[in-house]
């Protein structure tokens, strides 16, 4: 994992949704060390979002309270982003669910089917669109970078709905990356394999090292463990200048995935 602070983000102003915890705050913490200007921190975990911001370090670091699915609070924190500190350069939309670990196309329900689509399907769509209305209106040739998951390139045993809110976020950043070129608008994607976050552990009921062991069997490469660091790195990569060329990209983050 990236140690370096070589400051590939110099002078950025970057907006991390689902930064209060996992992959979104360990990307919050890599920004901040390559020098990112401002990392704000849109989430719904209050006290922990200000917890991480604070840790970071409040020159730089900022919580602002967001419900990703709701259009409102979505517009108005990019707009209060680019009010405050002048344009936006990167958004890594990264906020997501999870769905009922046995669930099948049988079982489908359909209540929580659509609270998860509106978090990782509308509440990606908004964050790109107010994102890229931002970025075209002030002339940015900034990076969109959301999380989609292996899940967004295969089929699962469970969680459908989860699946398919993944291959949503392939469409959309495959679209976007389309129509924003025209701008200097880079769209692209991270898809991780499963890794112990609070999420997964969670959804677990399990440890760190419990969840790591049982993820262990999904990569083909062995001796080494993903960690939110791993994944943070990727999205690193795509926002910066490294990858200006990139664009409409789903970089696998997954050891080379392998489905038992
Ligand atoms: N952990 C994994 O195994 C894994 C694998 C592939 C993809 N992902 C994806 O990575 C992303 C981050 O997940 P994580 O594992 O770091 O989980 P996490 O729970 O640690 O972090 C997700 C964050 O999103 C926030 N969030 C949830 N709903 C929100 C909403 N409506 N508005 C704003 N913020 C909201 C949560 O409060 C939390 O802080 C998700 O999109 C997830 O689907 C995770």
């Amino acid at each position: 994992m990236s140690t370096l602070r070589d400051n590939k983000l110099q002078g950025k102003i970057a907006i991390i949704t689902g930064g209060a915890s996992g992959i979104g705050e360990a990307t919050a913490r890599l920004f901040a060390n390559h020098g990112a200007a401002v990392v704000v921190i849109a989430d719904i975990q209050d006290e922990l979002g200000r917890q991480v911001a604070e840790s970071i370090g409040t020159h730089r670091c900022t919580y602002v309270h967001c419900d990703v699915s709701d259009e409102d609070q979505v517009k108005t924190m990019v707009e209060q982003t680019v009010h405050k500190y002048g344009h936006l350069d990167i958004m890594f939309s990264n906020a997501g669910i999870l769905s009922s670990p046995d669930q099948t196309v049988l079982d489908l329900d359909f209540s929580a089917f659509d609270r998860l689509f509106d978090v990782n399907v509308r509440g990606m769509a908004l964050c790109v669109k107010h994102a890229a209305r931002v970025m075209v209106e002030r002339r940015v040739k900034g990076s969109i970078v959301c999380t989609a998951s292996v899940a967004a390139n295969h089929g699962m045993a469970i969680r459908t709905d989860y699946c398919m809110s993944k291959h949503a976020v392939l469409g959309l950043v495959r679209s976007a990356s389309v129509q924003l070129g025209v701008h200097g608008i880079r769209v692209n994607c991270v898809s991780p394999t499963a890794l112990a976050t609070p999420l997964t552990c969670r959804a677990a009921g399990k440890g760190v090292e419990e969840v790591e062991k049982e993820y262990e069997k999904f990569a083909r490469l062995k001796g080494i463990v993903l960690k939110a660091g791993h994944v943070a790195d990727a999205v690193l990569y795509l926002a910066c200048g490294e990858a200006e060329f990139v664009t409409g990209h789903d970089l696998v983050v997954d050891g080379g995935f392998f489905r038992q």
